[in-house]
């Protein structure tokens, strides 16, 4: 093989192979659409951080929440009673019905791209 077809060989496969890495390779359904970017500004303008973690990062007052929707024992119906009443210690934000249900649709998005923290280093099938 000549010089030239080996590069254009190896020019050939890096180039497919990055185009796989960067289009279905990677894409798992990450994108966030506009409901959950909504529920992401509210996640931060509301500073929830401050007192509950997503994937262990925040603060330690009130429960860690990456699967708070998946959990067996928690789910959508109970988190949506936390954001429209509060509780003890979790406030009352007085959120409108479509706040909540943004908030709730950027949940199920973190929970849902949660792999390694319900896995471990496992992974996905696509
Ligand atoms: C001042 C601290 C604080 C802030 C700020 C706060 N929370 Fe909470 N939250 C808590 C505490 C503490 C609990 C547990 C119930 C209790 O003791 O009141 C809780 C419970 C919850 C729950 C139920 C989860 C479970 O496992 O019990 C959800 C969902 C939730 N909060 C969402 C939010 C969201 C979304 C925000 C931002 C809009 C927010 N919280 C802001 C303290 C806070």
């Amino acid at each position: 093989m000549g010089k030239l077809s080996v590069f254009i060989l190896l020019f050939t496969s890096y180039a497919a192979y990055s185009t796989w890495v960067y289009t279905n390779g990677t894409d798992r359904g990450t994108v966030m659409n506009a409901q959950q970017q909504a529920g992401k500004k509210i996640w931060q303008q509301y500073n929830c951080t401050s007192c509950h973690q997503i994937f262990g990062l925040g603060g330690y007052l009130g429960p860690e929440l990456t699967t708070v929707i998946s959990d067996k024992n928690r789910g959508e119906t109970y988190a949506r009673v936390f954001l429209q009443a509060g509780a003890v210690r979790m406030p009352n934000f007085h959120f409108t019905p479509e706040q909540i249900n943004d908030i709730i649709a950027y949940l199920k998005y973190v929970d849902t791209n949660a792999f390694s923290y319900k896995h471990g280093n496992e992974q996905p099938t696509p």
